[in-house]
């Protein structure tokens, strides 16, 4: 088969690995890719808006199976418009997708179905907004509606941070604001909840837990992830029924109510506060670096998984996992999340030896006169699995010790609540 994978992060790169071990596999093309999917596959730049462009090039190529890594051709419609064209994607349509693409979408549905999750209010302007705040409790969570990139969530300890929150979302900020949302506060621990669906029936692809935060001990402002574990530490049996039937079901009866079919891969992300699950979101995606931290542990082949899901036969499938733990630190340009440096060199990558249970991914690299250099905030993902979580993370700072990247910073203690309770 030839397969072509859309995106140019670390979880892609792990999509291309994963499907690479497939015998069915002739040939991988990724758009745009980055110098690591250019190992595995062959890269191509288009640009993920020019839905056009991308079809002819499918077309053309004959590429089989298509799948889609980023939110933003999903929420897009990306999936409706290649289907209509006869190419096989995998991935969930555009009304299915606005689960991500709409915060009040979702939170509509939470209240229509009964799923739990955090007292929200709806706002359409500064005014009603503001006049709400004044008799909360804090902190309180103000949110942009849309897609923002993991940014667009402010956590407001006060009324005059929450009013400035107000203002930036109604600014313009994150894209126009016509809505506002305002929501609880919970506390918790947070949880990565991962399915994949087929429109009749669903699999559970694993749990993980990520670290948002820059700084070690979970401080500073929230990144796209700074490393990730899988499983979570929080899973148990009674919980991931709570959140099959409390949350997972409704969700997908939601969407069925609408006429519509969830195809592809739903992550939920969670608050777990006294072993009873909240909804904080939904992504209609792969997390990222979660995706990257649980597909080494998958035994199946990726591909199989993928196509039983496109022909609707995902029942037929048994998903069989490895015991291992795996676990995933990010190496980042300094700087990051702020402003920093891109096109610096990282030599050594050729020179580090990796075992069968070391995986490096790469997030924003690029290939240039065959020197690889980094070209984003995120620039590597280390991961290992080992049979705990601390002797995977020692192996993994070993290894960014060996490469020894002057440009760059990560943190050293991913997996804390895991590896030192
Ligand atoms: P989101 O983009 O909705 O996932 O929000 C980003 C982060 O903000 C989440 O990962 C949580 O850490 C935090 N957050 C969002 N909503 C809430 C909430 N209602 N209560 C507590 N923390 C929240
Ligand atoms: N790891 C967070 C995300 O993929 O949205």
């Amino acid at each position: 088969m030839i397969i072509c994978v859309l995106g140019s992060g670390g979880r892609e790169h792990s999509l291309c690995k994963s499907i690479s071990l497939s015998s069915k596999v002739k040939k991988i093309y990724c758009i745009p890719g980055n110098a690591g999917t250019d190992e595995l596959a062959k890269n191509v730049n288009i640009n993920l808006d020019n839905f056009e462009k991308i079809l002819k090039f499918l077309k053309d190529y004959k590429v089989d199976l298509v799948i889609i890594g980023p939110e933003k051709p999903l929420v897009d419609g990306i999936v409706d418009f290649l289907e209509k064209n006869n190419i096989k994607v995998f991935g969930p349509r555009k009304i299915p997708s606005q689960l991500e693409g709409s915060k009040i979408f979702t939170k509509n549905i939470c209240k229509n179905y009964n799923i739990p999750t955090s007292k929200f209010g709806i706002f359409e302007n500064i005014e009603n907004a503001i006049n709400y705040l004044k008799n909360v409790n804090f902190p309180i969570v103000v949110k942009a509606d849309g897609l923002a990139s993991g940014k667009g969530v402010y956590i407001s300890n006060n009324f005059d941070e929450a009013k400035l929150a107000v203002k930036e979302i109604f600014g313009g900020k994150f894209g126009i604001a016509k809505n506002i949302l305002i929501e609880e506060f919970i506390k918790g621990e947070e949880m990565s909840f991962f399915i994949i669906s087929d429109g009749k029936s669903f699999k559970i692809f694993k749990t993980a837990q990520d670290h948002k935060r820059v700084y070690e001990g979970d401080e500073g402002k929230n990144t796209g992830g700074m490393g990730a574990y899988s499983p979570s530490g929080l899973i148990n049996e009674e919980l991931e029924k709570k959140i099959i039937n409390k949350i997972i079901l409704p969700t997908l009866k939601a969407i069925e109510d609408m006429g519509e079919k969830y195809k592809g891969f739903l992550y939920a992300g969670l608050m777990i506060s006294n072993n009873e699950p909240y909804l904080i979101e939904y992504n209609v995606r792969m997390g990222d670096p979660e995706c990257q931290t649980i597909l080494p542990l998958l035994k199946n082949d990726l591909i199989d998984v993928l196509i039983a899901c496109c022909d609707e036969k995902l029942e037929n499938q048994v998903l069989q996992w490895k015991e291992e733990k795996s676990l995933c630190v990010v190496l980042c340009s300094n700087g990051y999340p702020e402003k920093y440096k891109k096109n610096i060199e990282i030599k050594n990558l050729n020179n580090l030896s990796l075992d069968k249970n070391d995986y490096i991914f790469h997030a924003g690299t690029k290939k240039e006169n065959g020197l690889i250099l980094s070209n984003g905030g995120r620039v590597l993902n280390f991961v290992c699995l080992s049979t705990s979580y601390k002797k995977a993370r020692e192996r993994i700072l070993d290894l960014i010790n060996k490469l020894n990247w002057n440009n760059g910073f990560y943190r050293k203690d991913i997996g804390f609540k895991v590896i030192d309770k």
